[in-house]
């Protein structure tokens, strides 16, 4: 093999010096939480990961382009970096994800102390990159790949109960409001047997919950060869030992089969919280959105999902002002939301994005309407999760612990399986664990507790043997 001079002092420099370090920025959803992770994997042959930028040598931003509000900020930060930069010239700056596959040479062009831009697909092709940047080269990828890429194996850090796995990538549904479909590609399922053997990895690391990630994870499996659907992977998950927790996201209401309705009543471990983004209450815009369902099938949904399980929390997004969207139609989503009764629900005024169908469509909604209807939805909603928050008072649910609280360094956080945060005292050696916490004071964002030792202690949620709190004990 020949070794080119800069792969004999790159060697050398492994060998002699301590690794380099990285920070990286991440903005956006889930799937870009877990992309960063694996830019991290990927690096860590030359880089370390830091969380303190100014020692940083390549700084990335991971980016997000769902709302023009998310593209600004990230403009925003590399505008700032320019400073950052000067001060540290041989710092590498790196843009990545969403917005870097919508924007590609545009970025490098516009920010001349950018040093490489990297599409979604592109992280794994970041570490040659990052070398040729380190050889002085401005580059860019944002070629979209076919397949669902190989994944390096993972690891986790001693005492880490959560993870995300990724199952799928991309999007073929194109909601007409929608950039994921521009800037993630075509719709790709990972084997079964790649994601299993992912999750067992993790359980045997002492991991306990893990949620499992795709645009729409109702169609897994089409394309792949093997013939396994999403209610049959959650089987398969569900039946590692070990595991106390399994989530998903997002499901499509359009492709949310009965067999996966039935999940719920059934696999130990799928904790009792869908995520169910509706979008609107009115056909009409529903249609517009090209979403495939209607608000009364999707009101049949929910009423089937409460029935085999009882205990579900259902969360949602909505979009408020996409164009044409009258007044009634806006009160149809005011009713929705009622009539579905979410414990909890993101809103947003619709953004037109580059590339998309809506974006060209006619009769815009004024931004001071979507202003005043965002408002409206947002007290709606709030008071629903006040109420749902205010019902589970007196009761006592299963914790898993995750954190420090963010209101007092005295308090522990974690979940309850129906997703809402809880905060309450102990010591710091629960952080991990599945705990009993009965249930105080209802807040707007969340709940506060005490523990409970004994979790035989009388309690409606606990004595109930249909209570979803119950099924995994602790
Ligand atoms: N795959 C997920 C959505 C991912 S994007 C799904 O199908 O549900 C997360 C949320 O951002 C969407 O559910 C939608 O409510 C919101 N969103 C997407 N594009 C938007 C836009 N152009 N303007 C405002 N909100 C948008
Ligand atoms: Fe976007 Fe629709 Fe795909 Fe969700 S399903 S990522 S909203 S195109
Ligand atoms: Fe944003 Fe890309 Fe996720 S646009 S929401 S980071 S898929």
């Amino acid at each position: 093999m020949e070794l080119t001079r800069a792969c004999v002092s790159d060697l050398i420099k492994g060998m002699l010096g301590p690794k380099k370090k990285v920070y990286i920025k991440t903005f956006g959803c889930q799937m870009n939480v877990a992309d960063s992770e694996q830019m991290a994997l990927l690096l860590a042959n030359d880089y370390v990961p830091t969380d303190r930028v100014e020692e940083a040598d390549l700084y990335l931003i991971n980016t997000c382009a769902i709302r023009r509000k998310a593209e600004e900020k990230v403009r925003s930060l590399l505008g700032s970096l320019q400073v950052l930069k000067q001060r540290h010239p041989q710092m590498l700056l790196g843009v990545g994800g969403c917005v870097a596959q919508q924007e590609g040479e545009r970025l490098l062009a516009a920010a001349p102390h950018l040093d490489l831009v990297f599409g979604t697909h592109g992280i794994y092709r970041l570490p040659e990159m990052v070398r040729q940047a380190a050889r002085g080269r401005r580059v860019v990828d944002i070629e979209l790949t076919r397949g669902f890429p190989a994944q390096p194996r993972r690891h986790w850090r001693p005492g880490a109960v959560k993870t995300l796995v990724t199952i799928m990538q991309g999007c073929d549904n194109f909601c007409t409001f929608c950039v994921v479909p521009y800037v993630r590609g075509r719709e790709y399922s990972r084997l079964s047997g790649e994601i299993v053997a992912e999750v067992a990895d993790f359980l045997a690391a002492g991991g306990k919950e893990v949620t499992l990630l795709g645009q729409n994870v109702n169609s897994y499996g089409r394309g792949l060869p093997e013939g396994v659907t999403f209610p049959e992977l959650l089987r398969r998950i569900d039946a590692l030992d070990g595991l106390a927790r399994l989530r998903f996201a997002t499901s499509h209401p359009r492709d949310l089969s009965p067999e996966l309705t039935a999940a719920f009543g059934k696999l130990p471990s799928l904790c009792e919280h869908l995520h169910l983004p509706v979008q609107s209450g009115s056909d009409r815009i529903l249609n517009a959105m090209n979403r495939g369902y209607t608000r009364k099938e999707y009101l049949q949904k929910v009423a089937e999902l409460r029935r085999v399980c009882p205990g579900i929390c259902l969360s949602t997004d909505i979009i408020v002002g996409f164009p044409g969207e009258t007044e009634a139609d806006f009160e149809q989503t005011l009713e929705l939301v009622e009539e579905a009764g979410f414990d909890q629900a993101f809103s947003f005024k619709y953004s037109p994005r580059p590339q998309t169908r809506a974006a060209a469509l006619p009769d815009r909604v004024p931004g001071e309407v979507q202003a005043e209807r965002l408002t409206r939805l947002q007290n709606l909603l709030n008071e629903l999760t006040l109420k749902a928050h205010q019902r589970l008072i007196g009761k006592i649910a299963e914790v898993l612990v995750d954190g420090i609280s963010k209101r007092s360094r005295e308090e522990l956080c974690g979940r309850l399986r129906t997703n809402q945060v809880v905060n309450f005292s102990g010591p710091r050696d629960l952080l991990g664990r599945l705990v009993m916490v009965k249930l105080t004071e209802a807040h707007p964002h969340s709940l506060k507790g005490t523990r409970v030792e004994d979790p035989t202690l009388s309690s409606p949620l606990a004595d109930d043997p249909q209570s979803p709190q119950r099924r995994v004990s602790c």
